[in-house]
């Protein structure tokens, strides 16, 4: 059987780290592509001459245009700008979108079959750009940022418990954004509510600390935003893809009337195989959850509604 194809389109911190993971974890050839000139070749040599030392079979090839990415499997997108220190991911929307839209349409060409993992941010409002060039359907188009934010709410109760972060499980739906809705109610460790765990004060601060996302690392890097746990998270949903494992992950999806949402990209359980996007999965919500949920789909319905009109029509 062949392996696996991957593109992913830019060779910066989150897309050289993203090839690094896929690459040692077997998962497939990578094609890494960047406008700039040597950088993806170089980053390309450079992960590939880790093979013999590290032990793994996966080709490794940079390039500036997308003739070596036809047939890819997956296309996962990460080229764009990064925030800066007081900066919000709203304020990447207008230059973003215009790479965003290039990048898609150029690889989307060179690979018709293909499932787009998208990266770049504003994610959600970059998901619609994606779905809009590429005109993939929903279950094609998905964007990682969940995993992300899941994951950092996972670190902050296991940090606080001093249990392993794998023993904690937690649940944060919502855009990738200021309005995102961490759940304490379906957050466990080793199922058990860690509303029964923690104090309400403690718990409090940990939503908030999550609800800033990355927000505190563009602060103590000065020169760019988190890339590690990003491209944990694009390794996740490719290794759930490829696999067809199926795994329940916490992506953003183009809703269809789930939760009441439609036409909107969100964060929100699904389940990930070989199809791509293959359902959504909707846990009961209380009111204020619900409630809160929405107003984080309003802002990302608002952040769209800025995008050019003509995007994607020729
Ligand atoms: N085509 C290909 N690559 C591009 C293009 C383009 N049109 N425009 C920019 N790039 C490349 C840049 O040359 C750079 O190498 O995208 C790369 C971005 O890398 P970094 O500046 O290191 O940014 P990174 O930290 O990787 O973040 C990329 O992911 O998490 C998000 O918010 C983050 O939107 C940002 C994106």
């Amino acid at each position: 059987m062949k392996k696996p194809k991957i593109t992913v389109i830019g060779a910066g911190n989150v897309g050289a780290t993203t090839a690094h993971r896929l690459s040692e974890g077997h998962l497939g050839d990578v094609v890494l592509v960047d406008v700039l000139e040597g950088v993806p070749q170089g980053k390309a040599l450079d992960l590939y001459q880790a093979a013999p030392v590290v032990h793994h079979d996966c080709m490794l090839v940079g390039a500036n245009d997308y003739e070596a990415t036809a047939g890819s499997d997956i296309i996962v997108m990460t080229a764009g700008l990064a925030r800066k220190p007081g900066m919000s991911r709203d304020d990447l929307q207008d230059a973003n979108a215009k790479i965003v839209a290039e990048c898609i349409s150029r690889s989307v060409r060179k690979s018709r079959d293909s499932i787009i993992i998208m990266v770049t941010n504003p994610l959600d409002v970059m998901c619609e750009v994606a779905r809009r060039v590429s005109g993939f359907p929903r279950e094609r188009v998905i964007g990682m940022a969940g995993i992300l934010d899941t994951a950092r709410m996972r670190a902050f109760i296991a940090m606080e418990m001093g249990v392993s972060t794998d023993s904690v499980f937690a649940l944060v739906l919502g855009g990738h954004g200021d309005s995102m809705v961490p759940l304490p109610r379906y957050t466990t460790v080793s199922g058990v509510p860690v509303t029964e765990l923690l104090s309400k004060e403690r718990l409090d601060a940990i939503v908030q600390r999550t609800a800033q996302g990355g927000g505190e690392i563009v602060k103590l890097l000065k020169t760019g935003s988190a890339y590690y746990a990003p491209a944990a998270g694009v390794y996740e949903m490719v290794d759930s893809i490829i696999r067809d494992r199926k795994k329940i992950l916490p992506c953003a999806v183009y809703l269809q009337g789930e939760f009441g949402l439609k036409d909107v990209f969100v964060g929100v359980p699904c389940k990930l195989g070989a199809e791509g996007m293959e359902g959504v999965f909707q846990p009961k919500l209380s009111a204020e959850e619900k409630a809160l949920l929405h107003k984080s789909a309003g802002d990302v319905a608002a952040q769209i509604g800025k995008l050019p009109a003509d995007l994607g029509k020729n």
